[in-house]
């Protein structure tokens, strides 16, 4: 049996559609109420009888916490919070789904790097942020904020935000403008070292399955 991780929200229902595909029975994701935990048999032609997943729904910074300690063998999550929170683990695919960017956006018209002194930057990604200045030698202060961080610039507490943009939509709507691409983001499958190991068959019959389907689709 593997134990997998899977990032509540964004992700979770495309995640379940491939694990569905795959071959795998996720009747209990699909009427779940407020379980966490869920046993997803495989129900395809291509193996043995106790081939099953165990899904756990958790956040995604929990995921990369979760695998990192073996407490679950594998963990679907996007690269935004694998690239804020690092960690000794295996990145083996890349779903191709959950796609977006990490990018340096603020009010729409301003020049970003005019005037002298460092810039203030609100963010729920300090370290991507503390990353990407570093690198481009620009003197930054960090200010976390939890969400809705585009009121940050709107409010005058920031000079711009280093955010995820999907559509787009959010910023247009308040005003702003995305100034420089910082990343691009999709959902990944990350593995435990020692699972990997471990349970080598069993892990890879699971990757093989999801490439397989992700590349025919
Ligand atoms: C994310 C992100 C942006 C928005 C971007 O927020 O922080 O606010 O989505 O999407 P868009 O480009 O399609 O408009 P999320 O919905 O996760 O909520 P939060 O800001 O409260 O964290």
């Amino acid at each position: 049996m593997i134990k997998l991780a899977l990032t509540k929200g964004r992700i979770e229902q495309k995640a379940i559609d491939i694990l569905e595909n795959c071959g795998y029975d996720v009747s209990e994701l699909r009427d779940k109420g407020r379980k966490l935990l869920f046993n997803c048999p495989y129900v395809g032609a291509d193996t043995a009888a106790d081939d099953c997943l165990q899904i756990v729904l958790a956040k995604a910074a929990d995921v990369i916490t979760y695998v990192e300690h073996g407490t679950c063998d594998a963990g679907f999550v996007g690269r935004d919070t694998i690239m804020e929170m690092g960690g000794d683990f295996y990145e083996l695919l890349d779903l191709g789904f959950g796609k977006c960017r990490f990018a340096l956006a603020g009010i729409k018209g301003k020049d970003f790097y005019a005037g002298y002194g460092h810039k203030v930057i609100a963010t729920k990604y300090p370290n991507v942020t503390a990353k990407y200045f570093a690198s481009r030698g620009v003197e930054c202060e960090i200010i976390k904020i939890e969400g809705s961080v585009e009121l940050a610039p709107i409010l005058g507490l920031s000079d711009g935000i280093i955010d995820i943009v999907e559509t787009g939509a959010t910023l247009r709507e308040n005003g702003l403008e995305v100034y420089e691409d910082v990343a691009s983001i999709s959902a990944r499958c990350i593995v435990n070292n020692a699972s990997l190991k471990l349970q080598n068959a069993e892990i890879n019959a699971f990757l093989d399955r999801i490439s397989e389907y992700l590349k025919n689709n």
